[in-house]
């Protein structure tokens, strides 16, 4: 299959709406998780670079109860494994709901994969039977790069990435 960048538009939201479309029309009738994770964190980062500096899930590892483990990413190296309730990461697992980081430095416990981020938003992704299945991290270089429109985006977005 081909694919032909897009031309993105200069306001956030309409952006995002278009992102998303795109992603979920990528992936519709696409049976393999990985695949999906993929797609969305390789379209998220072209449409939003250089803002978005680390793109990427950590999925819950089917063979240890509460921890996470890296999936498909963009960016630079992240850890492998990540416990529930640790980080930014590990805190959107344990409690189930999106984390909206200004200052990743002033979160306690915060996990710094790489030192060049200093915001963060973390979506959980559920299943169809609403069990949670992973997070999405988007870290940024840019201090405070994530606002209420990048959550009820991207919230709406892992709400139907699993939906085949
Ligand atoms: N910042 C995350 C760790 C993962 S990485 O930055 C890729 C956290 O504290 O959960």
């Amino acid at each position: 299959m081909s694919h032909d960048a897009i031309q993105y538009s200069d306001d956030k939201a309409t952006r995002y709406d278009e992102v998303i479309a795109e992603i979920l029309s990528v992936v519709a009738g696409e049976t393999s998780i990985t695949a999906r994770y993929a797609t969305a964190s390789c379209l998220l980062t072209q449409a939003f670079a250089p803002v978005y500096f680390w793109t990427g899930f950590y999925v819950v590892d089917p063979l240890k109860e509460n921890e996470l483990v890296v999936g498909p990413y963009q960016g630079t190296l992240g850890c492998l494994r990540i416990p529930f309730g640790r980080g930014v990461c590990g805190a959107a697992a344990a409690n189930g709901e999106t984390q909206l980081v200004e200052d990743v430095h002033a979160f306690p416990g915060h996990i710094a994969c790489d030192s060049r981020s200093n915001s963060e938003i973390v979506v959980p992704v559920f299943d169809k039977d609403g069990k949670l299945a992973a997070v999405l991290d988007v870290d940024s270089e840019q201090h405070a790069a994530f606002d209420d429109i990048d959550k009820e985006k991207l919230e709406g977005l892992c709400a139907k990435l699993l939906v085949v």
